[in-house]
């Protein structure tokens, strides 16, 4: 079964030029583009987003990081690709994340930590339509 997550490099991400990189990643992986937007992240798009994390002493700031610049949000498409992307991007501390993982080999600070991915597919699903419209999602298939 195909799957859906979504996938941003926040502000941090975004200022060290690592957008390329990390679709670079995504490509490699096999994994399908079907949106991607360079937006400044609305104030209530953030707070439905980091809903769970409201009560966390941190919340403010994240909140704060998370306005201080674009994001580049995508949606990819894969099979497993829910799973395999947070494989791929990590723990969510840089000092555990392993080495190959794109945290584990661009990060330094939990609370710049370069990119998102949905941690299930519930919340893919969740994460994507609070990010994108349906017409901003381009289903296509390969003719290589
Ligand atoms: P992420 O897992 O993508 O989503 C929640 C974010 O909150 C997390 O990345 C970090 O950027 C941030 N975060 C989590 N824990 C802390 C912490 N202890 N201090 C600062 N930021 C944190």
């Amino acid at each position: 079964i195909q799957e859906r997550t979504l996938v941003a490099v926040k502000p941090d991400g975004v200022q060290r030029r690592l957008v390329g990189e990390i679709i670079h990643r995504f490509e490699q992986r096999g994994f399908q583009l079907i949106g991607m937007k360079l937006v400044q992240a609305p104030k209530e798009v953030l707070s439905e987003h980091y809903h769970d994390l409201q009560e966390k002493p941190f919340y403010p700031a994240l909140i704060n990081y998370m306005s201080s610049g674009p994001i580049v949000a995508m949606v990819w498409e894969g099979h497993n690709v829910v799973r395999m992307s947070r494989a791929m991007v990590g723990d969510t501390n840089p000092a555990e994340a392993r080495p190959g993982t794109i945290r584990g080999d661009l990060c330094a600070h939990i609370s710049r930590n370069a990119i998102h991915a949905s941690d299930s597919f519930e919340v893919a699903k969740k994460e994507i339509s609070l990010w994108f419209s349906d017409q901003e999602l381009i289903e296509w298939q390969s003719c290589i």
